[in-house]
């Protein structure tokens, strides 16, 4: 009798979500960017305002950046073709360790090929079977799926909530080992962390935390120094972890902390020893970013000053934006279907913007995700409010029961499937806490 194995492929040629989402004209993503120019780009010939990019403080354009890019790769090359252990430690590298660990007021950093891959890669290697990682529910999926690889144990809290927070902690052995992780300002709602007594409730029971500053470095702090500086903790919090993604307008990330940590991870962290080190371009690149941040604080002021503008002004045509403190403003929409439109329709008007739904939000509480940067100017804002007040209109946002009353499941013909087959009544039921969203959290995560 012949095997008759299961086709790996089955399900790939029965997916259709993307498929049925583009023939319906709303597939919002994969857009194909022809020129950027920070707070514009070129999409298909045509002018967009750019308000879906992480570049808070415009550094990604700075010609300064560019052309220490540029320098970089004449001097070294176009890569290090190889492990930081082996052949692929530059001076770069070490220099950007080094102002880092100066900036933060860190003993040592370390750098990773991506910020997914510093949240991995520590995760793993710092923790051993029987310790526990308590997790906000809300945090990136870089730091969900580095738990799951971790051989700790994965335990959720509430989002931001330090009563959550001591009552799993309470449960725990106690001689077990103890990491709270948490995203100090988190990516899809643009909350900061309520770090202080969240760090209170580590402290009691002898755990270490661990913040990562994604979203906060460049944006949070004095000069931009992220949420543990914002707080005045930096001396409390054990290990900061931070991408060159975001202000830094590069790609990589780091893990910072006391040298013997650092030092363990160098030789332990498998997302470090087995991957290429970071291109010479990104490392130049990001030295020279981090340098000007430092230097030209009017940056930030100007990211603060957009940002208030647009909490105020999205609050004021009536939309519903969450609890962010931050320039990340997620834009209420309700359904997943009407976010797809919303943003098909905000694309078609020249705004670049794309939604987020479930599991990445909860479900029927998809959300047009928008964030703002130091280089957008009034006369963008101002454009981006009166677009999105026309198609509230023209779509009728604020009268969709799915806006009124969001979480509700609506029948829509363009939803990309609930990953989770069981649908909604699994996620309400599993839903326990009164939490306002992200309860998938990327992945789905045990209650
Ligand atoms: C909170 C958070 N952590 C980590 C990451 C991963 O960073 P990177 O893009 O450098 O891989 C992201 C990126 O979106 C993020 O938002």
């Amino acid at each position: 009798m012949p095997h008759v194995a299961r086709d790996l492929y089955q399900k790939c040629r029965e997916y259709r979500d993307s498929a049925d989402a583009r023939a319906q004209g709303f597939y919002p993503y994969f857009r194909c960017i022809e020129e950027t120019h920070g707070n514009y780009v070129i999409c298909e010939g045509q002018r967009k305002i750019m308000i879906g990019s992480n570049n808070y403080l415009g550094l990604a354009q700075d010609e300064r950046v560019i052309e220490a890019a540029c320098a970089a790769t004449r001097k070294y090359g176009s890569g290090c073709t190889g492990s930081r252990l082996l052949n692929g430690t530059i001076r770069l590298h070490t220099q950007l360790e080094e102002a880092l660990a100066e900036f933060l007021q860190r003993e040592a950093v370390l750098l990773f090929s991506t910020g997914f891959f510093a949240n991995q890669g520590a995760l793993a290697a710092l923790t051993e079977e029987g310790d526990v990682i308590l997790c906000d529910r809300e945090n990136h999926a870089s730091i969900i799926d580095g738990c799951q690889f971790a051989p700790a144990k994965l335990v959720p809290y509430r989002h931001n909530s330090a009563v959550s927070l001591r009552n799993r902690m309470k449960r725990q052995p106690e001689e077990a080992g103890k990491l709270v992780v948490m995203d100090g300002v988190f990516s899809m709602s643009g909350d900061i962390a309520d770090l202080p007594p969240q760090l209170e409730v580590a402290r009691e029971f002898g755990a270490r935390v661990y913040v990562d500053e994604a979203h906060s470095l460049g944006v949070l702090g004095p000069k931009g120094r992220g949420a543990v500086h914002h707080f005045g903790l930096n001396d409390e919090v054990d290990i900061v972890m931070g991408t060159f993604s975001k202000s830094l307008g590069s790609m990589g990330g780091f893990i910072a902390g006391d040298a013997q940590m650092i030092e363990y991870l160098k030789h332990r962290a498998r997302c470090f020893i087995f991957t290429a080190s970071l291109a010479p371009a990104v490392a130049g690149g990001v030295l020279k970013a981090l340098e000007i941040m430092q230097q030209e604080p009017e940056r930030m002021e100007a990211l603060w000053r957009n940002t208030r503008k647009m909490h105020e002004g999205f609050k004021q045509i009536g939309f519903k934006i969450g609890t962010t403190q931050t320039p990340i403003v997620p834009i209420l929409i309700g359904s997943e279907a009407k976010a797809f439109l919303f943003t098909q329709r905000l694309y078609e008007e020249g705004v670049f913007a794309t939604p987020a739904i479930y599991p990445a939000v909860r479900y029927g509480e998809a959300i047009v995700r928008t964030s703002y940067m130091a280089t957008h100017t009034d006369e963008d804002l101002d454009r981006v409010l009166e677009i999105f007040e026309k198609l509230a209109r023209e779509l009728g946002t604020f009268d969709d029961p799915a806006y009124a009353q969001p979480g509700r499941r609506k029948a829509n013909v363009f939803d990309f499937r609930l990953q989770d087959s069981e649908g909604e009544e699994a996620v309400r039921e599993t839903a326990g806490e009164p939490e306002r969203n992200g309860s998938g959290v990327h992945s789905p995560l045990p209650r």
